[in-house]
């Protein structure tokens, strides 16, 4: 018996929900998201209409026939496709112009089991969970997903720090005074506890590398950045990657560990850290934006992508346009404590 191999297609919807399906390389996109019960527009599946045109972020695959009407070179060029013909030739991530709703399909929910609780030092915890039905569970890195708190009927929302590739999923969380999952993770969580999220969400994840990239984190949006690395780490990225990493306090400084690992497998990869008090005994004292010159941006020809508080996103933009660089494109989200999270991107 022989069985056709096939690829994972992220569909990303416009309202933050990604949707993964198994894509044949004998089938189209709209074929296989079809059998997958989920509606991505579509109206003449004949490549004449361009309902269906959508983004490809990432893969390659065999456009297929359609007429110019439909998708114009220019379009396709710039990585617009047509899933009702499209068959693909990689893993895919496209863009799909509608919402999750639309599609009648929404963010996926699971339920996961609390394997380790680690108390990094006062004010981070990371918590890590096995998902009941990890096989169904793609995301990109730099995803989030929504976790119920157990015992309060509230959500909040935590970028995975673990990889795709990896068992265990794992979350970094900063510990506020009379936070909800603070309160939880500090006063009850014990190992074994039951609990649901749903997700993947969010438009904060790692492109292709095509040039440089520089990764900016502040504080836990250190996370995103992390699952980002072990992504690079499985797939040597041919490009250098260098992580500036800033925190309030010596307290909040973890995974440095972690940061050293991956310089020493990720091919070009380097990073470096800051701690804004003044009495810390770091290296460097300050904020990320004192570690950035336009070398740091390699004079723009650099991806930037940064997870951090809305203070550190508006420093770093100025610092940017101080330098007067314009970075190729620039992928930020933005988060507070138990806040809705804020993603966008800036050409
Ligand atoms: Fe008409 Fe794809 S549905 S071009």
């Amino acid at each position: 018996m022989s069985t056709i191999m096939s690829f994972q297609v992220a569909l990303n919807f416009e309202d933050g929900i990604t949707r993964f399906i198994e894509c044949r390389p004998d089938e189209t996109v709209a074929e296989a998201s079809y059998k997958a019960r989920i509606n991505i527009p579509l109206d003449c599946r004949d490549g004449a209409c361009g309902t269906c045109k959508s983004l490809c972020e990432s893969g390659s695959y065999d456009g297929g026939d359609y007429i110019d009407e439909a998708l114009t070179e220019d379009e396709a060029a710039l990585g617009h496709c047509l899933p009702c013909q499209m068959t693909p030739h990689s893993d895919l991530v496209l863009r799909i112009p509608s919402s999750s709703a639309a599609a009648k399909t929404g963010a996926a929910t699971h339920t996961a089991t609390v394997v380790d609780i680690k108390r990094h030092s006062d004010t981070t915890v990371e918590f890590t969970l096995a998902a009941d039905d990890r096989e169904a569970l793609g995301f990109l890195p730099g995803q989030y997903v929504n976790v119920a708190v157990p015992g309060t009927g509230q959500t909040r929302s935590y970028s995975f720090s673990s990889g795709p590739g990896q068992r265990h999923l794992s979350f970094l969380v900063r510990i506020v005074e009379g936070g909800t999952m603070s309160r939880y993770l500090t006063e009850r969580a014990q190992v074994g506890d039951r609990l649901e999220f749903t997700g993947p969400m969010g438009s904060f994840y790692l492109r292709a590398l095509t040039r440089p990239a520089l990764l900016l984190a502040g504080g836990t949006g250190l996370a995103p950045l992390l699952s980002m690395l072990e992504q690079l780490a499985q797939q040597p990225p041919g490009h250098p990657v260098h992580l500036l990493y800033g925190v309030t306090t010596d307290q909040d400084l973890v995974h440095l560990d972690t940061l050293r690992d991956y310089a020493d497998v990720i091919p070009g990869f380097t990073f470096d850290h800051c701690v804004a008090d003044p009495n810390s005994t770091a290296r460097n004292r300050g904020f990320v934006t004192g570690l950035m010159d336009s070398g740091t941006l390699h004079d723009g020809d650099a991806d930037v992508h940064l997870c951090g508080p809305p203070a550190m996103v508006e420093a770093v933009r100025a610092h940017i346009a101080s330098l007067g660089v314009s970075p190729a494109s620039f992928h930020y989200e933005k988060f507070t404590p138990a806040v809705v999270r804020e993603t966008a991107e800036a050409a």
